[in-house]
């Protein structure tokens, strides 16, 4: 039987990347609430997996002042609050997964676990939790008056915040703790809801998670962020994983991911690996190269540099454009993924990652051409890297529709997505009818604790 490929589609939380870029005149404002309503129903009505809302509290900077070019462009700058956002999108949904990012560099476990249970009720069972160390990392801790933590710590302490987050989320409640009952005054059976106590390096905490369980009881967990430290993050907790390379890298990294959770008693399919990308459908190829050129073309060095800079905190102006980056930046504190991806025995010059920057920014080659080429190609993808599946930014000109409306009727002629979704909660979506709570073989399910009289 043909896997089914799981589909996420990919917003920028707010920020329109390439704003202006595509030359549209009628570009959406995203401070407007009517504009994420209508795309949410829209996904709905197309029968994706989920949106999904990137989201970061940092922007570009050098030498700790914003870029003006990000400003200027909105390169990575300008955005709304994704978690907010979430729950009017719940309201108007009843089958889209939602999905946004929270860095575990600043909101704390208690704060996190609270807000991520509510929107998994409101949505009654459709919310993920992206975990990413966060990029633009350097922007953030200033803006938040914290020192730059050294990149693999910050990876030490987002395990140490999963870990919490979970002892939150599965240890407190008991199923059946909740009680309700008006008549006799009772509402919940203290017998059977538990504090928790951490004392880790980077969080102590000692109390309970008041918001009673949710339907997903804890919501889908995915990570972006691919270097090695990322990678064992993924694997230890994650049940998807967003990545954005060429085949080659890509087939490496969900090969490490898997072999890593069978290490770790998760077994081999126990993430869902996606892959980040941009597609552009046309009516034939040379009109959607020539689309996809037109974007590029407006897409300057001072942007790619900015863009760069926000995923990297390095200048790549400032840099001899005739060789390659430096190895002496592989070990910075920032994100690692632009980095490392450009280094290495085969590594392109400075001018060659500019151009890779502004044809593709941080996602691979695109999926381009007319629909038939476009899942020839996502086909061959998987059959490379062994991924589960996709998630999607369309370029620009009503790219959702065009995706919606001419990629996935191609993609279900060759029995590769669901009939319908499965199920009506997001880890449903993902792994199959029944499948509401993390799997026994998460390390999240050792934290539950069983009622002594079931
Ligand atoms: C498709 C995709 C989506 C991502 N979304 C976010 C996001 O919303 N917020 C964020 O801070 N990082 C996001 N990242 C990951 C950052 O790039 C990553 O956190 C950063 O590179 C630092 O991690 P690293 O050192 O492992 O590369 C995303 C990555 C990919 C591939």
């Amino acid at each position: 039987m043909t896997k089914k490929l799981a589909i996420g589609m990919f917003q920028g939380g707010g920020v329109r990347q390439t704003w202006k870029v595509a030359g549209r005149e009628d570009e959406p404002n995203f401070t407007d609430l009517d504009y994420w309503l209508d795309l949410a129903r829209t996904c709905e009505a197309a029968g994706v997996d989920f949106l999904f809302f990137a989201d970061s509290y940092g922007y570009p900077t050098l030498n700790e002042s914003v870029i003006p070019t990000a400003v200027e462009r909105n390169v990575q700058f300008s955005t709304v609050d994704p978690h907010t956002l979430i729950s009017a999108l719940a309201a108007v949904t009843t089958k889209l997964g939602l999905v946004t990012t929270t860095s575990t560099m600043v909101e704390s476990p208690p704060a996190l676990t609270r807000q991520y249970r509510s929107l998994d009720h409101f949505s009654k069972g459709r919310m993920g939790w992206n975990v990413v160390t966060g990029s633009a990392q350097a922007a953030s801790a200033l803006l938040f008056g914290e020192p730059l933590m050294p990149h693999d710590d910050r990876y030490a302490k987002a395990a140490e915040h999963v870990d919490l987050s979970l002892k939150f989320w599965e240890g407190c409640w008991e199923p059946d703790a909740l009680v309700r009952d008006g008549a006799a005054g009772i509402w919940a059976d203290t017998s059977k809801v538990h504090e928790i106590e951490h004392e880790g390096t980077y969080f102590r905490s000692k109390g309970v998670l008041v918001t009673p369980p949710s339907p997903q009881v804890t919501p889908v967990l995915f990570q972006a962020g691919a270097s090695a430290p990322g990678r064992e993050l993924a694997a230890r907790y994650a049940e998807a994983v967003f990545l954005a390379a060429e085949a080659k890298a890509l087939a490496a990294q969900i090969a490490d991911i898997r072999r890593l959770s069978v290490q770790f008693g998760r077994g081999e399919d126990a993430v869902k690996c996606l892959i980040a990308g941009t597609f552009r459908v046309a009516d034939s190829m040379e009109d959607a190269q020539a689309q996809h050129q037109a974007v590029i073309d407006r897409i300057t060095d001072e942007h790619a540099a900015t863009l760069y800079a926000y995923f990297t905190g390095i200048d790549l102006l400032a840099l001899d454009p005739d060789k390659p980056i430096p190895m002496s930046a592989a070990g910075g504190d920032n994100g690692r993924t632009n980095i490392e991806r450009f280094l290495g025995p085969d590594a392109p010059t400075v001018r060659e990652v500019l151009e890779e920057f502004r044809a593709n920014g941080v996602m691979g080659k695109p999926f381009l051409g007319t629909p038939e080429q476009i899942v020839d190609q996502a086909e061959a993808m998987i059959a490379d890297t062994g991924a589960d599946g996709f998630l999607v930014q369309p370029e620009f000109d009503g790219g959702h529709d065009q995706f919606f409306a001419r990629v996935m009727p191609e993609m279900r002629r060759r029995g590769l997505l669901k009939d319908e979704l499965t199920g009506s909660t997001l880890r449903e979506h993902l792994f199959g009818e029944g499948k509401v709570l993390l799997p026994d073989t998460h390390p999240g399910a050792a934290y539950r604790v069983e009622s002594a009289l079931v």
